[in-house]
């Protein structure tokens, strides 16, 4: 994910390695305080470039977790959250969205170390991401508001937007910090409490974000966080009658194990799943600029998006000469180490993403794709794979049907605007797409005709926090950002009261 002018930064950076980081915190932050796991037990975080342990992190499990809920049950019913001016809740967000900045190169290079995503996208998308995520959310706290309803009968009827309550929040790990500031600002500016579990893959920027949030001076117990497994940690935040919400974003098969795990205590849940989304070349488009997104829109962040570009139907007139073009672009692609202002392409996060992967690509092969470029490891250390092109494929095979989440595209020919709409909505992803195209009639027309969250219309992967995002289908209930995600975090209640 990333801003138009964070894509556009390109090849102008000095080959400086970025200092590695020191592990600040690596406890569970619970009413407040630092503490281990009342097990006593750690797991090990890596860094997914050398593949060495970077830190042991307190591993939460149910009894953290009930801790966590207490706190964040105790802080939304009384103590200062409970009764603070709404404004001065927005003024605490903006104090955390000032540490970040003053913190930006730190919290930007423990994402590198921890998620293995080059430094310049952590420097140029995720940590301005996280910002102005914060920022945004910072100006609502203060905005939410009710109606006065014109009922029948000598009443005054009025509706109040009150917090959901205690919201459990648990994150990937693609966009470990970012993914904290999304969940994070709406759930402040609605007045909620939080208890969050980061992805074990990439616990340590939300733990440190934790300390900055407490320098900020959000009162403790607001929010707490138990780093930890997902059927451990993850599913005792969903089964705990002490949670009002559940907001997640992961794979779509988590998703439904949750969205079963959530009806016992009927919770409200917030999902946002995986995709598959398509990417429409017509032969009228600024080739140069689509080819450009078509790369920028599958191998950023090594394919690790929820939104990746991954079927990328191209207009049979111009598929040749745009697939030739594409995979000389692709082969350009710098990958090593992610700590080089150079690199444009770091590891996969982990040995699982990484085998998932190669196996993809070896479906790929089988079912008779040609592979035109990549399709192997890189180098001997870390998790590491080529940019890696398939084309001649089919809408069947695998690599075509499955969300792959690493850097394989495959281009899929098409040649008129209703096949290239009905091949689109076959799948049952909705999460993203995009055309690129000159003719506005033709761009409206796939925009208003794909079933997905958001359309992108000769551009990908722009994201601001005012906009929403969430998907369609299995790609998720529910939208982020924007005025959209407030919903997610308030209960509506009408007051009636009789004038006579
Ligand atoms: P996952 O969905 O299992 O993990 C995401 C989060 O859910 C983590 O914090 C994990 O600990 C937690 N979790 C796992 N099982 C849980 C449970 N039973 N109850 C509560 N929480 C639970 O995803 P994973 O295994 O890391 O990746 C597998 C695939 O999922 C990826 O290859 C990719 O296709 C997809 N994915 C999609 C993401 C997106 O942004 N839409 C992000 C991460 C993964
Ligand atoms: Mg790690």
């Amino acid at each position: 994910m990333a801003t138009a002018a964070a894509s556009k930064k390109n090849g102008s950076h000095k080959s400086t390695l970025v200092a590695t980081p020191s592990v600040k915190q690596a406890r569970l932050l619970i009413d407040g305080k630092w503490v281990a796991a009342k097990s006593g037990k750690t797991f090990a975080t890596f860094n997914p470039a050398t593949e060495q342990k970077i830190a042991d992190v307190a591993e939460a499990d149910a009894a953290d977790v009930d801790l966590a809920v207490k706190a964040a049950r105790k802080s939304l019913e009384s103590g200062p959250w409970a009764t603070m001016d709404a404004r001065d809740r927005g003024r605490l967000i903006n104090k955390l969205a000032d540490l970040v900045e003053a913190n930006l190169d730190e919290l930007a290079a423990l994402e590198t170390l921890d998620n293995g995503k080059p430094i310049r996208d952590s420097k140029a998308a995720d940590l301005p991401l996280v910002v102005d995520c914060l920022r945004y959310y910072a100006g609502w706290a203060d905005k939410i508001k009710g109606d006065t309803v014109p009922v029948r009968g000598n009443f005054f009827c009025y509706t109040r937007r009150e917090p959901v309550g205690v919201v459990g929040q648990i994150i990937p790990w693609n966009f470990p910090l970012l993914m904290v500031a999304w969940k994070w600002g709406p759930a402040l500016a609605t007045g909620c409490t939080i208890v969050l579990k980061p992805a074990e893959q990439t616990p340590l920027s939300a733990l440190r974000l934790g300390e900055l949030a407490l320098e900020a001076g959000i009162p403790k117990g607001v929010i707490n966080l138990v780093p930890g497994y997902g059927p451990t940690a993850g599913a005792a935040l969903v089964k705990h009658p002490g949670v009002d919400k559940i907001a997640f974003t992961g794979s779509t098969e988590t998703g439904q194990l949750i969205m079963r795990d959530a009806a016992a205590t009927l919770k409200r849940t917030t999902f946002e799943l995986g995709g598959k989304s398509p990417n429409i070349v017509f032969a009228d488009a600024n080739l140069d600029a689509a080819i450009a997104g078509a790369e920028f829109g599958l191998f950023f962040n090594q394919g690790q998006c929820c939104c990746a570009g991954s079927r990328l139907f191209v207009e049979q007139k111009i598929h040749d000469e745009f697939v030739e073009k594409l995979v000389k672009r692709a082969k350009t692609r710098k990958l090593g180490n992610p700590f080089d202002p150079n690199t444009t392409q770091g590891p996969q996060v982990d040995q699982a993403q990484f085998d998932k992967i190669l196996g993809y690509i070896d479906a790929g092969h089988k079912a008779g794709a040609k592979c035109l470029t990549g399709g192997k490891r890189f180098g001997k250390t870390g998790f590491y794979i080529e940019p890696t092109v398939f084309t001649e494929v089919t809408d069947d095979m695998p690599i075509a049907v499955d969300e792959i989440f690493g850097p394989v595209l495959s281009v899929l020919p098409f040649k008129s605007t209703d096949e290239v709409i009905r091949r689109a909505n076959a799948t049952n992803f909705g999460l993203a797409a995009a055309v690129w195209t000159r003719d506005i009639g033709k761009a409206h027309q796939i925009a208003h005709s794909v079933r997905a969250g958001t359309v992108w219309v000769n551009c990908y992967d722009v994201f601001d926090a005012a906009a929403p995002f969430g998907g369609f289908k299995q790609s998720g209930i529910g939208r982020e950002l924007g005025e959209a995600a407030l919903s997610n975090y308030t209960e509506l209640k009408t007051v009636t009261v009789s004038l006579g």
